[in-house]
C-alpha cells in the first residue's frame, strides 16, 4: 500500500509517496518529472551500495538515462567543497535547468543536493529519495536546502521545494538502528509539538516504529509527513508556525556544537535530549505540567534515546557556554533568546525574550556547571 500526501503550495505544489517496493516503481512514478529522459541521481557511497542499482535500473527501464555522482558519507560533505565538487560534476554531465536530479540518501545528500539544485543555472528540478528515517519524516519534505560553513550548521542555504518525495519504507531495513533512533526523534518531536493523540499512540508503539515493523513505520512516517506538510504549506518561510519544527533544537544544537557535531552525538540523539530539556525548561517556568514533562522524557527514554546531557564525554558543560551556543543559533534575535517551549503534550509555542538569568538557573538545575 502507498500513501500520498500533498505538499500544496500552488505552483510549487508535490506529492509525498510513502510505503514499501517505491524505489522498484521510480521509473514510472518520476517519468513525468523527467521529460528530457535523463538524469543524475546524487547519493552518498554508503547508500549506493545498497539501494542505487535499484534505483538506477527502475529509472532505466522506463527509458531514462541515469549518471551516478556518488560522494563520501557524512556531515562533512555538507561543505562548501562538497557542493562545489557536485556542481561540478553536474557542469560536466552538461545538464541543464530542464532537467532534475534526484536526491538518494540522508538528509545529507537531500540537503547537499537541494541547494546544488537551487543554485545550478539560477536553478533546475530535484526529486527527493530519502533513504534514512530522519530524511522520510523531516528533511525531505518543505524545501529546507542548505551546507555547513566552519562559523555553524546551514546557514548557507536556499528555499528549494523538491518536485516530488518517494519515501520507500523498505530501504530503512538496511538503516542501522542508531540511525532509526535518531529518525524517531524527529517523529516523537511531531507528537510533542502538535498532536497528543499521535504522542499517545508513540507511547505505545515507539518501539515497533524503531524495529522497523511494518505497519508501525507506515502509521508513523505517514502522519509525520502530514503534520510537516501542512506546517509547510501554512508557514514556508517559517515566518511564524514552522518554528514549532525546531522543538528540542536550540538546547540540541548547543549540545552538538558542545561535542564538535560528529558522531559522539547526532542530531537527532541531541534533539531527543533537547526535547527533554525543553519539556523540562517548560516545566520549571510554569508553563506546563511537569507530568507531561515526565511523559515526554519516558517516551523518548523508550526509544532509546537519552534525555539528559548527563552521558556525554566532557560534562558537565558551563551553562555560560550553552548560553553562547544558543545566542549564536539563527533562532536568537537581535540578541533575545527565542525557544520552542510547551504548554502541554501536543501544544508547543514560540516564547522570545527568554530571561537568560532563568535559563542559566534551570541549565544548572539540570546539571550544567
Ligand atoms: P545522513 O544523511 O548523514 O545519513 C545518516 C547515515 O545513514 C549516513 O552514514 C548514510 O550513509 C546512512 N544511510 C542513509 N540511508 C541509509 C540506508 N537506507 N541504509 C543504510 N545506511 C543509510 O544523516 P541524516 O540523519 O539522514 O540527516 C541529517 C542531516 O539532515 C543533517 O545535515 C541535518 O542538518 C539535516 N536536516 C535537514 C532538515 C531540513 O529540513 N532540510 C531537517 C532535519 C535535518
Ligand atoms: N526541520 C525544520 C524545518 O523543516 O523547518
Amino acid at each position: 500500500m502507498t500513501r500520498v500526501v500533498a505538499v500544496a503550495l500552488d505552483g510549487r505544489s508535490y506529492e509525498v509517496a510513502i510505503g514499501p517496493g517505491l524505489i522498484a516503481g521510480a521509473g514510472d512514478r518520476l517519468s513525468r518529472l523527467l521529460p528530457r529522459r535523463r538524469t543524475a541521481i546524487v547519493t552518498d557511497e554508503t547508500v549506493a551500495a545498497l539501494h542505487a542499482n535499484a534505483l538506477t535500473a527502475s529509472l532505466e527501464h522506463a527509458g531514462i538515462a541515469v549518471s551516478l555522482i556518488v560522494l563520501p558519507p557524512g556531515e562533512q560533505t555538507k561543505s562548501w567543497d562538497g557542493l562545489a565538487d557536485l556542481s561540478d560534476r553536474l557542469l560536466a554531465l552538461n545538464l541543464d535547468r530542464g532537467d532534475a536530479i534526484v536526491a538518494l540518501g540522508g538528509g545529507v545528500i537531500g540537503d547537499l543536493a537541494g541547494f546544488a539544485a537551487a543554485i545550478y543555472k539560477r536553478g533546475m528540478d530535484f526529486i527527493q529519495v530519502p533513504t534514512s528515517l530522519l530524511a522520510q519524516v523531516d528533511s525531505s519534505v518543505g524545501g529546507k536546502t542548505a551546507i555547513d560553513t566552519p562559523r555553524g550548521k546551514n546557514l548557507i542555504g536556499a528555499f528549494h521545494q523538491p518536485r516530488a518525495v518517494l519515501a520507500d519504507l523498505q530501504v530503512l531495513a538496511t538503516l542501522p538502528a542508531r540511525e532509526m533512533r535518531c529518525g524517531y526523534a524527529e517523529v516523537i518531536k511531531y507528537g510533542l509539538l502538535g498532536d497528543r493523540a499521535f504522542f499517545d499512540w508513540l507511547e505505545a508503539n515507539g518501539p515497533q516504529v524503531v524495529s522497523g515493523e511494518p505497519d508501525a513505520l507506515m502509521h508513523a512516517v505517514a502522519r509525520s509527513v502530514e503534520m510537516k506538510a501542512e506546517i509547510v504549506a501554512e508557514d514556508e518561510k517559517e515566518a511564524g508556525r514552522r518554528a514549532l519544527l525546531n522543538l528540542g533544537h536550540t538546547f540540541g544544537h548547543a549540545l552538538e556544537a558542545e561535542t564538535g557535531f560528529g558522531d559522539t552525538l547526532k542530531h537527532g540523539e541531541a534533539v531527543g535530549i533537547g526535547m527533554a530539556m525543553a519539556f523540562r525548561f517548560s516545566a520549571a517556568l510554569g508553563l506546563c505540567p511537569g507530568q507531561d514533562a515526565v511523559r515526554a522524557e519516558r517516551a523518548i527514554a523508550a526509544a532509546g534515546l537519552a534525555t539528559h546531557a548527563h552521558t556525554l564525554p566532557g560534562w558537565p558543560y558551563a551553562a555560560d557556554r550553552l548560553i553562547r551556543h544558543m545566542a549564536q543559533d539563527k533562532k536568537a534575535e537581535g540578541g533575545r533568546l527565542t525557544f520552542i517551549l510547551a504548554r502541554a503534550i501536543g501544544d508547543a509555542v514560540v516564547v522570545k525574550d527568554v530571561e537568560v538569568e532563568r535559563l542559566r538557573a534551570f541549565l544548572r538545575s539540570d546539571g550544567a556547571g
